[in-house]
């Protein structure tokens, strides 16, 4: 196995997109950032220095980070903040994993100029389980603010409302030409007929589940968050933020340019810019009539088409083969019911709040709206500091309620910084269950340090009683990011087999600055390699 290095300078870059010039946070000066390469089983050391004067952090989503908790990148959960001038190096393994990953920044908001792809190819020896594509390209959704993202953030927590929309969504840091100055630069792909190309496809959108697709070709899916998976084609590709997939797409239509495009998947009245974000695939050789011909739009569901999006996730199935095995939990040691859900908080003595009625928006899981703490969880845990955590994150809700029944009466979530703990070894099932406080919406929930199976879904509340009969112990999809339906539920299993502080939380920005954010202690079981180790010298200090 090989010893890559990658150097992350976060430095400033100029960036102009749809009329508008600002700087922004970047990677080595790129937007999006560059992207990881590894094969599985190879390590990685990424230097991080922070050229900025903003605090920073990157995470390496969907990594499993088996033994090596420090390199998470989880701003106050695994380490403290990289300051200005400072650096820190990220030291992991790429085992657990194959496909297509992300990084991105994991404080504030600066995920939305800071991320990159990672791609990781199959062990030595490892077959691949579809034909080997002639190419490969990334192709990066994200969202693009005229605004500095920290302020957004800052703005919405000081006042209490809803932070403010993006003003464009982009195909690799790209708006297309639908926009308003977006004609130079638009992302371009050139497609040889005959061809077969994988896209590595990543929503890195902050609050948006979105659409993809393209004009005349359909898609093939051969894997999600970083494991393969039954092939499954599709007209349309459902991805929330946070999940990754690997895309085949034959190039197999008349010369021509066709767009790529992405939109808004929206499962309530969040607003949004109404312009798909687009990019071009050329055939060559194109005549230069061709050129002028407007490309051709792809057909994407409407909105609010949660027939479509519900109905695409349920489709997706792990391999399950010889060489890509799958390893469901059959049995539970740990059964947690969890609600996410929106309240609304009294607004603190002294800040001005513009919410309804001079209630601040906020975010909770079992009711319980998370704080960050000053130093980070894993810190405070490994080094036994007192006063930073505490250890009684609730099971399941203060008490039952008709979940997805008519809008309560608003309870005030409890706010605190409480995590659940987890005994090594333990097999986990998780209910995430969407509520009806305030309103119903979808939230895509991430889980650090594993991937899980995801053994079933559904609308309205989690019957106890009947649904597990129906769970899927065979062939569920390997996630590490997971939509739990507007208005529904979601079950997830796994093995708890890595030690440390793991963070799970919404992956939609708004609601996880809201407090829909919470944490797994893993305790250590017996033997080096079931153990924390030591922190690295280098690890920030706060
Ligand atoms: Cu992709 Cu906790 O993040
Ligand atoms: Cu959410």
């Amino acid at each position: 196995h090989k010893v890559r290095y990658y150097d992350f300078k976060i430095e400033y870059a100029n960036v102009s997109r749809i009329c508008h010039s600002k700087v922004l946070v970047s990677v080595n000066g790129e937007f999006p950032g560059p992207t990881v390469y590894a094969e599985q089983g190879d390590r990685l050391l990424v230097k991080v220095t922070n050229h900025v004067h903003s605090n920073v952090t990157i995470h390496w989503h969907g990594i499993r980070q088996w033994l090596s908790p420090w390199s998470d990148g989880t701003a106050y959960i695994t380490q403290c903040p990289i300051k200005t001038g400072q650096s820190f190096t990220h030291d992991f393994r790429v085992n657990s994993h194959r496909g297509t990953l992300f990084w991105h920044a994991h404080i504030s908001w600066l995920r939305a100029t800071l991320y990159g792809a990672i791609i990781i190819y199959p062990r030595k020896g490892l077959p691949l389980p579809f034909p080997k594509p002639d190419n490969e390209f990334p192709v990066l959704l994200g969202e693009w603010w005229n605004g500095d993202v920290e302020q957004i953030e800052m703005d919405a927590l000081r006042t209490g409302g809803i932070p403010n929309i993006s003003n464009a969504f982009t195909i690799n840091g790209q708006p297309g030409p639908l926009y308003d100055c977006s004609t130079a630069g638009v992302y371009m792909l050139k497609f040889k007929a005959g061809k077969t190309y994988m896209l590595r496809m990543v929503n890195a959108a902050l609050n948006q589940d979105l659409f993809f697709g393209i004009a005349n070709h359909s898609l093939t899916i051969v894997g999600v968050d970083g494991e393969y998976t039954k092939p499954l084609t599709v007209p349309v590709l459902v991805l929330s933020p946070g999940q990754t997939a690997d895309v085949l797409v034959t190039a197999n239509q008349h010369r021509g340019r066709y767009f790529m495009a992405a939109k808004p998947y929206v499962s309530d009245a969040v607003p949004f810019v109404p312009i798909p974000t687009t990019a071009i695939i050329e055939y060559e050789p194109t005549t230069y009539a061709e050129l002028f011909q407007p490309p051709v739009f792809p057909s994407l569901p409407a909105n609010n088409d949660t027939a479509y999006g519900e109905n695409f996730f349920q489709s997706i199935r792990s391999l399950n083969s010889k060489e890509y095995p799958v390893y469901v939990p059959q049995t539970v040691d740990r059964d947690l019911f969890f609600t996410v859900s929106f309240n609304l908080r009294a607004c603190p003595p002294g800040q001005l709040c513009s919410g309804p009625t001079l209630t601040k928006f906020s975010a909770s899981t079992n009711n319980i709206s998370f704080i960050f703490p000053s130093i980070s969880l894993l810190q405070s845990y490994y080094y036994n500091i007192k006063g930073v955590f505490s250890p009684d994150f609730p099971d399941n809700p203060p008490r039952p309620f008709n979940y997805t029944g008519p809008v309560m009466p608003n309870p005030q979530p409890k706010v605190g910084t409480k995590v659940d703990v987890i005994h090594f070894g333990s097999n986990v099932q998780l209910v995430l269950q969407d509520t009806n406080i305030l309103s119903l919406d979808g939230h895509p929930v991430h889980l650090h340090g594993y991937s899980f199976y995801v053994v079933g879904q559904g609308v309205g509340n989690f019957n106890r009683s009947k649904d597990p009969a129906n769970f899927n112990l065979i062939d569920p999809p390997y996630r590490n990011t997971v939509p739990v339906p507007r208005g529904g539920w979601v079950a997830i299993r796994w093995k708890a087999d890595n030690p440390g502080v793991w963070f799970m939380h919404c992956h939609l920005e708004a609601h996880a600055s809201w407090g829909m954010e919470m944490a797994f202690l893993v305790t250590n079981g017996k033997g080096k390699h079931q153990t924390l180790p030591p922190p690295p010298k280098d690890l920030p200090e706060c």
